[in-house]
């Protein structure tokens, strides 16, 4: 039975998710937090649907095991292939992309630019669901095969992560000058937000991690699900490596008293 002493649950095909943690933990203090990451298997943006479906299934059954009353998805990739999870489990599944597409929807954004993985961009995700809202929406959407492999790999300064950076951006905002914002439309890509801003300091990035966390804090206030008392805790779990998980914690600015632990999917 799902109550509000359950814990909001996290996954990501590795350690991007950590962003959509930060913001969930600091809008909501008393939530514990179940993180999984399968770092182990990441990349899944170049994968095939059935692939990730299956991948991603590993992870929401250690979920249900953890007893939680909502899995917040914090990854895009899995967020576009979502529609095929729901219903299948006793919490609800929330994914990404909307929330996010929202924000662009909500703020007028009449030039956006969308950057994510392969897989997401070939679904069409970001740009269909902008177009069914607001048709006359300018959406330039490029993925990078590679990005989220860089980050994932844990040298957040590399010359082949800036050089990927620079030139998918370029190619955005050389199709479309106007583009003042872009979406950074998989979880990776917030962790090194510093070096996005750093190379187009007249960009916008938008990190959906703020409008998950949103999201996931109206669906508990709505079905009477918040937890409102207690200290919260934040137990993360990796298929992969331990200190990548920390590393990330420390860049991004996630409190330090977590629990990390390794586990096999
Ligand atoms: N974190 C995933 C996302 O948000 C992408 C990383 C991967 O390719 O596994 O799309």
């Amino acid at each position: 039975m799902t109550d509000s002493n359950n814990s909001i649950g996290v996954l990501d095909t590795g350690v991007g998710g950590l962003t959509v943690v930060k913001e969930l933990r600091k809008l909501l203090p008393y939530e514990n937090i179940i993180y999984i990451g399968d770092s182990i298997n990441c990349p899944y943006g170049n994968k095939n649907k059935n692939e990730i479906k299956n991948l991603t299934l590993n992870m929401f059954d250690f979920l249900q095991n953890q007893n939680i009353k909502v899995a917040a998805v914090a990854c895009n990739t899995i967020s576009s292939a979502l529609e095929e999870f729901n219903d299948i489990y006793d919490f609800k599944i929330k994914g990404i992309v909307i929330p996010a597409a929202n924000y662009v929807i909500n703020n007028n954004i009449k030039n956006i630019g969308v950057f994510a993985t392969s897989f997401t961009v070939n679904t069409g995700c970001y740009h269909d669901y902008l177009k069914s809202i607001s048709p006359n929406i300018n959406v330039i959407s490029k993925s990078s095969a590679c990005l989220a492999a860089l980050i994932e790999q844990g040298d957040f300064s590399s010359q082949a992560m800036k050089e990927e950076i620079k030139s998918k951006i370029e190619e955005i905002t050389s199709i479309s000058p106007d583009i003042k914002d872009i979406i950074l439309a998989c979880t990776h890509y917030p962790i090194v937000l510093d070096v996005f801003k750093a190379c187009f300091p007249n960009i916008n990035f938008i990190n959906p991690a703020f409008e998950q966390a949103i999201t996931i804090k109206k669906f508990l206030q709505e079905n009477n699900l918040l937890k409102n008392s207690g200290q919260g805790t934040t137990s993360i779990y990796t298929t992969g490596n331990t200190e990548l998980i920390k590393n990330v914690s420390n860049k991004i600015g996630i409190q330090n008293d977590s629990k990390i632990k390794k586990i096999q999917l």
